[in-house]
């Protein structure tokens, strides 16, 4: 159970390398129960939002699992549109639907939908407010691209631990370059979501044709089943990155953990799929990020 390496934050926090996220296929639903088996396959990174409207079944998920609060690390984003002076009552109120005192992670959820009467520098200040209570243990961002990260790092004092993005083959050509600003500029550690992207919202194309060989050799090399979500995963571990994923499926769950046994990802894999990654850049959430921008 305790086979799930941590990563190291720039602020000395530690955070399970994996994350079993309650919003895409969970968003509304009632996902105690899916929670709770995650928590009994072994997970112990719960990744929550207020926009997916169901923190209050994620609290009742980790309840029900029993397992002590010690042992997870739980993170929810704020609502898109807040306000920066509404940072805190909306943090108490997702404290207070999950059943805790803290959170280990609160991620500004986008930059796409800036509060009328604020900005983010504004917003970011309250983050730190929440920070500075303990309301958070650690605080983020999310969905950052390289302007937005200058704009938060110009006021910062706490510099974000985490910039979670749809981070997969197919975006790497553009989030790459905002994962390499933030490792460069205060060890913004990158967590990804839609990391499996390729295989069944992109299914047969370039990245898939490059994947599919390394399976089959990885698991020769290996003599134990390797997976194409192995592959993908490493991908994202190996580039220093963090994987929230979600499944319904207890053998999917199980099957993902056990990423942290299969084999390593050579150099030349990872540039086989990033160079596979460039031929098709294609995103599945948020749309195209300009059409948001005011
Ligand atoms: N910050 C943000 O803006 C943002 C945006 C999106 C998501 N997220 C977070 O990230 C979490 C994960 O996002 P995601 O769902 O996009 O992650 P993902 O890891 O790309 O996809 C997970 C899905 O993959 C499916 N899957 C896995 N292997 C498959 C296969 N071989 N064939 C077909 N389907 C397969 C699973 O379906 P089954 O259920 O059938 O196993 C599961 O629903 C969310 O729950 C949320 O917490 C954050």
């Amino acid at each position: 159970m305790s086979t799930i390496p941590t990563i190291k934050l720039n602020d000395g926090n530690a955070v399970p390398a994996i994350a079993f996220g309650t919003g895409s296929k969970l968003f509304g639903q009632d996902c105690a129960s899916s929670v709770q088996l995650a928590i009994d396959c072994g997970f112990t990174h719960l990744d929550g939002a207020q926009v997916y409207g169901n923190e209050a079944f994620l609290g009742e998920g980790i309840k029900r699992s029993g397992k002590a609060r010690s042992e997870l690390f739980i993170v929810t984003k704020l609502q898109p549109g807040t306000k920066p002076r509404e940072v805190r009552a909306s943090l108490v109120e997702s404290l207070r639907k999950l059943g805790l005192d803290f959170v280990d992670l609160f991620l500004i959820h986008s930059p796409l939908m800036k509060p009328e009467d604020g900005t983010l520098q504004e917003l970011w200040k309250a983050m730190e407010a929440v920070h500075a209570e303990g309301l958070a243990k650690s605080i983020g961002v999310s969905n950052f691209m390289i302007d937005d990260l200058k704009a938060v790092l110009s006021v910062a004092k706490v510099v974000p631990s985490v910039n979670q993005m749809e981070l997969h083959p197919y975006t790497w050509k553009d989030a790459g370059l905002a994962v390499e600003y933030g490792l460069a500029n205060g060890g913004i550690t990158p967590a990804s979501y839609g990391g499996l992207s390729s295989i069944f919202r992109a299914a047969g194309g370039p990245v898939d044709q490059v994947v599919t060989p390394m399976v089959e050799r990885l698991s020769k090399e290996y003599g134990k089943s390797v997976t194409p979500a192995h592959v993908l995963f490493k991908w994202i571990l190996q580039k220093g990155g963090i994987v929230v994923t979600t499944s319904s499926k207890e053998e999917r769950l199980k099957e993902y953990l056990e990423t942290f046994q299969a084999p390593d990802l050579t150099a030349e894999d990872i540039r086989a799929i990033d160079q596979a990654g460039t031929e098709k850049s294609e995103r599945f959430y948020w749309g195209n990020p300009d059409k948001f921008r005011k």
